[in-house]
């Protein structure tokens, strides 16, 4: 069954453009100058329910107003979306019901009052059913180790802390879909982890479906099997993870610590020179040289260690960002 569904959605913003000078800002009284940003630049997709997809792209690729769109909170200026058979920008209560959105930039708590107060507000809203309410309450607190903190006024948590009490809020009404902006951003390591192990397990035992855009291809590379690449509005990529990383880390890194406190600099010949830290030092390397790379340079230097690893993620994402087309469809 599709969960999402999303077919040349667009969504086109008018930003005055104030130009420079005086002479401008006097021009601007009689006539402004509007530009059309294309936030959301026709994208189409399909999630079925029970997926976790990341949605991936750099600042200003527009994510966030996918999600905004998805959850109904702007209308779009073209094209179709439907989530659970519903139209997000109708705002049916039907609806609100069936989804949530977390943006890890947005407080949707009450600052000054304790999170329990903001829950039953959500309770209220949302008519969920005291028994419900108290076991799901008693549930997600258990699950994110936040049990004790519920009653401390918010603005007094962490970060991490509060993001987890965020997504508790999120998750009372038992939604269907989840729609995730950024929900480790700031965080450190550990509370990172403790969100992805969370996500991962309520993901499992709920089956819910998921939406997830991050910055922290830890979360990615920990959640999702498949990612949605959007860049300047478009769908640059729409796949398996494990794909991205198939297809575009065509290079590997061989990593080197040499015997001698001094890297040889003719080592460039070989490849790409990087993160150079005598005695260790990387080098990026077609996929296809590799066997011969390393037969060299074990022959010709004293090598005390050698270790070959595929590009991180991140690297492979990035030039997917930049370098590729819109894959041809039909
Ligand atoms: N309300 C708005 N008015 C005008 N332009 C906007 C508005 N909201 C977003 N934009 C523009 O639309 C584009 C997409 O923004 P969006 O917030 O969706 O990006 P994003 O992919 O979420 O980026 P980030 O990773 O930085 O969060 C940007 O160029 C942004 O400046
Ligand atoms: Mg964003």
């Amino acid at each position: 069954m599709i969960a999402i569904e999303v077919a040349d959605l667009k969504k086109t913003y008018r930003v005055f453009r104030k130009r420079a000078g005086l002479w401008a800002s006097v021009a601007g009284l009689f006539r402004r100058t509007y530009e059309a940003v294309h936030a959301v630049a026709g994208v189409t997709f399909s999630i079925e329910q029970g997926e976790m997809v990341a949605f991936l792209g750099p600042n200003g690729a527009g994510k966030t107003t996918t999600l905004k769109l998805l959850s109904g909170l702007i209308y779009p200026t073209s094209g179709r979306a439907a989530v659970l058979g519903h139209v997000p920008w109708k705002r049916e209560i039907a609806y609100r019901r069936r989804f949530a959105l977390v943006m890890g930039q947005k407080n949707q708590l009450w600052w000054d009052l304790p999170a329990q107060e903001s829950f039953r507000l959500h309770q209220e809203i949302y008519r969920i059913a005291p028994g419900d309410f108290r076991s799901r309450l008693d549930e997600l607190t258990s699950l994110l180790e936040v049990k004790k903190l519920v009653s401390q006024p918010v603005r007094e948590l962490s970060l991490g802390e509060r993001m987890r009490m965020e997504l508790i809020a999120a998750l009372l009404h038992r939604p269907d879909v989840l729609l995730l902006d950024e929900p480790t951003i700031g965080l450190d390591v550990v509370s990172q982890r403790r969100v992805q192990d969370f996500l991962k397990q309520y993901q499992a035992q709920q089956n819910i479906t998921v939406l997830l855009t991050s910055h922290y291809m830890k979360d990615v590379q920990a959640l999702c099997k498949r990612a949605i690449i959007i860049n300047e509005g478009e769908i640059k990529h729409d796949g398996p993870l494990a794909q991205i990383v198939d297809r575009f880390s065509t290079s590997k890194v061989i990593e080197l610590q040499f015997a001698d406190a001094q890297i040889p600099l003719d080592l460039k010949r070989f490849g790409d020179l990087f993160d150079v830290a005598p005695p260790r030092a990387k080098l990026k390397v077609p996929r296809a040289r590799v066997p011969d790379v390393l037969t060299a340079v074990l022959a010709q230097y004293a090598v005390d260690d050698v270790s070959v690893h595929d590009r991180p993620l991140e690297e492979a994402i990035a030039e997917m960002f930049t370098s590729i087309k819109r894959p041809e469809t039909g």
